[in-house]
């Protein structure tokens, strides 16, 4: 229940796998009218002033601004959500998977709107029985059609899609090395659950 990191946590369950997108109206009452974020479980982040990042897009969100997306640089962009942005730092185009990548920032799984904004797009894709309802694939591509205001912000503390065996692996590897994934920097209560085979 997430008392243990000063939190209250409460779950929702989603009854078939139906886009990321479904989760911001299966929670709608929950939300209510706040500022919203989406943080894909699969990725790991870490350090580099990503609270002040996530603090800046909260303030955006709030004022009603516009929305952000947190992109890191990849080699492999194919694999990814990619984000197209200007000097601005402000989302051009988003596109799932891309064949011909337009850059190499990568969507890194986490998303912060107004909610009020937001609550259109929702529902008008819920409607649409060809979308996937996702937000790379159809809601942000919605918003950013509408000339909404999307801005990218490009992270460069540690990150990882672990959604794969081998990438798994590779964050494990990560943090053996000692390197910007620090294993002693956590309280020293925390549990570390491991798993011997
Ligand atoms: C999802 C998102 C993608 C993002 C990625 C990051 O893809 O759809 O935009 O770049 O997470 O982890 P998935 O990992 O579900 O294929």
């Amino acid at each position: 229940d997430g008392s243990q990191f000063g939190v209250q946590l409460s779950y929702a369950v989603q009854p078939s796998p139906d886009g990321l997108a479904q989760a911001f109206l299966i929670g709608a009452d929950f939300i209510g009218t706040d500022t919203v974020a989406m943080v894909l479980g699969d990725n790991i982040f870490a350090g580099h002033g990503l609270k002040k990042c996530l603090q800046a897009a909260v303030e955006t969100a709030e004022s009603g601004s516009g929305a952000t997306v947190f992109g890191y640089y990849v080699d492999d962009p194919e694999r990814f959500g990619i984000v197209e942005f200007d000097k601005e730092g402000k989302a051009i185009s988003i596109e799932e998977k891309p064949e011909h990548p337009k850059s190499n920032l990568a969507s890194m799984g986490i998303y912060i709107f107004t909610y009020k904004q937001l609550r259109k797009y929702l529902v008008a894709d819920a409607k649409d029985k060809d979308s996937k309802h996702d937000f790379g694939m159809n809601i942000i591509p919605a918003m950013l059609n509408d000339n909404k205001k999307l801005y990218a912000w490009e992270f460069d503390g540690y990150w990882k899609d672990v959604g794969t065996v081998d990438s798994l692996w590779e964050a494990n590897m990560d943090l053996l090395k000692d390197k910007d994934l620090d294993l002693y920097n956590i309280k020293k209560d925390w549990k570390i659950y491991t798993e011997d085979t």
